[in-house]
């Protein structure tokens, strides 16, 4: 998909240019401040997920109120929309952008939301597509870095868990690469390692990289420590008791986790995280709560943006 100044959707990473996040990162500064600038007053987003989200769906539609506008939403597409009946996404896009100004698209194939865009007149943003990708996850986990480190270059970033699954870290990997002097560890077991794709992106921009099977090795380097969950739902049973509880980190192994260090997690976690309550509510380096909440002030600037 072409890059330009403005997008008409949000589909991919790689349609993020450095000049398009920073204006919506200058644009999520403000709208933390509470300026939320001209709104789009009386516009109507809908909501369209095809598998469970809290985060994703209630930040775009919270975002949205802010803003002035209006929400229609199906949350379990799959069976309260007319795809029981055998509707195509693309019929049913049709029809929803007839409805709406926007949409929100959240589907269990790869390749969804560019489908939906390819027959949308109004901005389609991928809210999740199976394995492929969450560009405003990674949009949101980007500016929670800048924020909690004050850059976005020069960042030796750990991401931990099941990298094959997860669309988030394969969209955070392509932001990562459009800045300086960053470097990814990936911790994986070898069955949910990255995807070639990505380390194929991450050599042709000459940003490092490595793969490791042991995380407690890596937290003492690491500025940012992206844990993610392993996805029992896109694997075999086999496959996933290989990998459960494999990685985690609890109160023994923050210790080897440096002050100014971060912990991220797209969320939900589940045992990948095991801190004592006081330690998420009181220890700085827990980042996972402001990242998420983060999500709705840079959720307002992505719909500034498409619907300006
Ligand atoms: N991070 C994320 O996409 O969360 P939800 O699945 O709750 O939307």
């Amino acid at each position: 998909m072409a890059t330009q100044q403005k997008l008409k959707h949000l589909i991919e990473s790689q349609q993020l240019t450095v000049p398009i996040i920073k204006e919506i990162f200058d644009s999520t500064d403000l709208i933390r401040d509470g300026n939320y600038g001209r709104k789009p007053n009386g516009k109507i987003l809908a909501t369209l997920f095809y598998e469970p989200s809290t985060r994703t769906r209630l930040s775009f539609e919270s975002a949205m109120l802010r803003l002035g506008g209006s929400v229609i939403s199906t949350e379990n597409a799959k069976e309260f929309s007319s795809a029981i009946k055998g509707e195509s996404l693309e019929d049913t896009t049709r029809i929803v952008a007839a409805y709406s100004d926007c949409i929100v698209l959240r589907h269990h194939e790869d390749g969804a939301a560019r489908r939906a865009a390819s027959v949308s007149k109004v901005p389609v943003i991928n809210g999740g597509d199976g394995k492929g990708q969450h560009p405003t996850q990674a949009l949101l986990d980007l500016y929670t870095i800048k924020t909690e480190t004050g850059r976005t270059e020069g960042l030796k970033v750990v991401m931990a868990g099941d990298l094959k699954n997860g669309r988030t870290v394969r969209s955070l990997s392509y932001l990562l690469g459009k800045f300086n002097e960053n470097e990814i560890i990936f911790v994986s077991p070898e069955h949910l390692r990255m995807e070639d794709d990505i380390k194929d992106y991450l050599k042709e921009r000459k940003v490092r990289f490595s793969e490791e099977d042991d995380l407690q090795k890596t937290l003492p380097k690491a500025d940012i420590i992206y844990m993610t969950r392993i996805q029992k739902e896109r694997m075999n049973g086999e496959d996933y008791l290989k990998a459960n509880g494999r990685y985690k980190i609890d109160s023994e192994s923050l210790k080897l986790v440096r002050a100014e260090s971060r912990i991220m997690h797209p969320l939900p976690h589940v045992e990948e995280i095991n801190l004592p309550m006081d330690i998420e509510n009181n220890d700085k380096r827990v980042a996972y709560f402001r990242q998420a909440e983060n999500g709705l002030y840079v959720r307002m600037a992505v719909l500034k943006h498409l619907l300006r």
